[in-house]
C-alpha cells in the first residue's frame, strides 16, 4: 500500500511541460482531429529542442524553451490585485513587430509562447499571428469575453492554440475579484470553446478568499464538466497598484493545497499544475529570467518575468537574440539565490529590491512601478 501511495504521488510529481503534454494526451485519445493536433505539437516540439541545441551554439547565448509575451497591457477588465494595471499602455509593440518576435522565436527554437497582459484578444492581429506561426504551441491567458464563437471555431481549427480562461471560483468569487457577469463570461467562453472542439482549461489566482473553494471537489468537478483537460493555479502576490497583503497564502495553506492538487492529479479527469510548486521544482529555483523562460512586454522590453517590470534589453533594438544574450537576465541566474523564493510565490518579485541593485551596474535600465515594499 505503501509503496503503490510513493508511486502515485512521483507520477503526479511532474515538470510544467510534461504535464501540459498529459493533459494533451489524455485530451487527444477521444478523435482523429485531437490527436492528429497532438502529433503535431509533439513533432514541432522535437524540432524546437534540436533546433534550440543548435541555435544556443550559433548566438552563443542561453534559449529557453518558453517565451512569456504581453502584447498588450490595455484590459476591458479592472481586477482587484492585478499585477498589470500599473504598467504604461502606450508606444505598444506593432503588428509587424509582433509578428518578427514570432518568427524570430521560430527560428531560435522556442517551442512555446505564453501570450498575457493586459487582455490579449483586445489585439485585433494577436489571433492572426497565433494562426500563421503554426510551428509555434501558444498558451493563451485571457479573461474569455472578447471570445466569440466563431474566434472559438478559428482556435479549435488553428491546431497550435491552448486557451485558458481565468475563473477565480464560483459565481461569488470570480464576481467579487473580477467584473461582475465575469463568471458567466468564463462559462459561457468554456462553452464556446467545447462546441468548437478545442484543446482549453482555466487558470485561477489562489488568494486567502478563494482558496477553499479551489480547493472543493465541486469546483473541480464543474471545471471538468465544462469540458477544460487542464488547470492552471497560480497563487496571489501582492503586486500592482492596490497589493492585498491579506490574500497572501500561508504556508501551512500552499502545502496543504499542494496535497490537493496531487489528489485531483491522480483522482480526476483534468491535469492541474500549481504554481510555484511546479515552476520551482526540488531545488527550489525559478524557472524564470531565461531559465526556461523570458518575458517580452508591450513595450518590447525583456523582463525576467511578468511579475518584475526590470529591464535591460528591448527587442525594438537587438530582437530576441539580445534577449538570449542578456548580460543582465544572466546576472539574475549567476545569483541563484534570487530565484530562491521564501515567503511568496515569486522569487524574483521577493527579491525586487535586489534586483533593482544589481541592474545598477547596466546602463538604460528600465524599472516598472512597484508601490510598496514587502
Ligand atoms: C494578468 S492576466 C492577463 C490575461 C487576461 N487578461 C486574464 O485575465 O486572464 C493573467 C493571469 O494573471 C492572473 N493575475 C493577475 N494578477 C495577479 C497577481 N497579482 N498574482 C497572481 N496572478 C495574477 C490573472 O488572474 C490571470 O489569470
Ligand atoms: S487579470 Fe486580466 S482581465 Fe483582469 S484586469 Fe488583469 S489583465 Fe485585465
Amino acid at each position: 500500500m505503501e509503496n503503490r501511495d510513493t508511486n502515485s504521488k512521483r507520477r503526479s510529481e511532474k515538470n510544467i511541460g510534461n504535464l501540459l503534454i498529459s493533459s494533451l494526451w489524455n485530451w487527444s485519445l477521444s478523435n482523429s482531429h485531437r490527436s492528429k493536433f497532438f502529433s503535431k505539437i509533439c513533432f514541432y516540439f522535437l524540432i524546437a529542442s534540436i533546433r534550440r541545441i543548435y541555435m544556443r551554439a550559433k548566438i552563443r547565448g542561453r534559449i529557453p524553451a518558453v517565451l512569456a509575451i504581453s502584447p498588450t497591457m490595455r484590459c476591458n477588465y479592472d481586477c482587484m490585485g492585478c499585477y498589470s494595471r500599473d504598467r504604461v499602455y502606450n508606444n505598444e509593440l506593432t503588428t509587424e513587430e509582433f509578428d518578427s518576435v514570432l518568427t524570430e522565436a521560430e527560428k531560435l527554437g522556442f517551442s512555446t509562447v505564453v501570450v498575457t497582459g493586459g487582455e490579449p484578444f483586445i489585439r485585433q492581429d494577436t489571433l492572426n499571428l497565433m494562426e500563421k506561426h503554426k510551428r509555434l504551441l501558444f498558451v493563451t491567458i485571457t479573461n474569455g469575453s472578447l471570445i466569440s464563437f466563431e474566434s472559438a471555431k478559428r482556435i479549435s481549427e488553428s491546431g497550435n492554440i491552448v486557451t485558458l480562461v481565468s475563473i477565480e471560483g464560483f459565481v461569488s468569487d470570480t464576481d467579487f475579484r473580477r467584473n461582475e457577469g465575469a463568471h458567466e463570461v468564463a462559462i459561457r467562453t468554456f462553452d464556446y470553446l467545447r462546441k468548437a472542439g478545442a484543446f482549453f482549461g482555466f487558470a485561477a489566482t489562489n488568494t486567502t478568499a478563494n482558496i477553499e473553494n479551489l480547493a472543493s471537489d465541486e469546483f473541480v468537478d464543474r471545471m471538468v464538466a465544462s469540458g477544460c483537460a487542464v488547470g492552471f493555479f497560480t497563487e496571489y502576490i501582492p503586486c500592482g497598484p492596490d497589493p492585498r497583503f491579506d490574500w497572501v497564502l500561508s504556508e501551512l495553506q500552499r502545502e496543504s493545497f499542494r496535497e490537493q492538487v496531487l489528489e485531483i492529479r491522480n483522482e480526476k479527469s483534468i491535469i492541474v499544475v500549481q504554481f510555484p510548486h511546479d515552476e520551482y521544482g526540488k531545488d527550489n529555483i525559478c524557472s524564470a529570467a531565461g531559465r526556461a523562460s523570458l518575458h517580452i512586454n508591450s513595450q518590447g522590453e525583456v523582463e525576467p518575468c511578468p511579475f518584475v517590470s526590470i529591464s535591460w534589453e528591448n527587442i525594438r533594438k537587438g530582437g530576441l537574440v539580445s534577449a538570449c544574450k542578456s548580460p543582465f537576465l544572466r546576472a539574475i541566474r549567476e545569483h541563484s539565490e534570487l530565484l530562491q523564493r521564501k515567503d511568496l510565490a515569486c522569487s524574483l518579485f521577493e527579491h525586487f529590491e535586489e534586483i533593482k541593485i544589481l541592474s545598477l551596474q547596466f546602463n538604460n535600465i528600465q524599472i516598472g512601478k512597484r508601490k510598496k515594499n514587502y
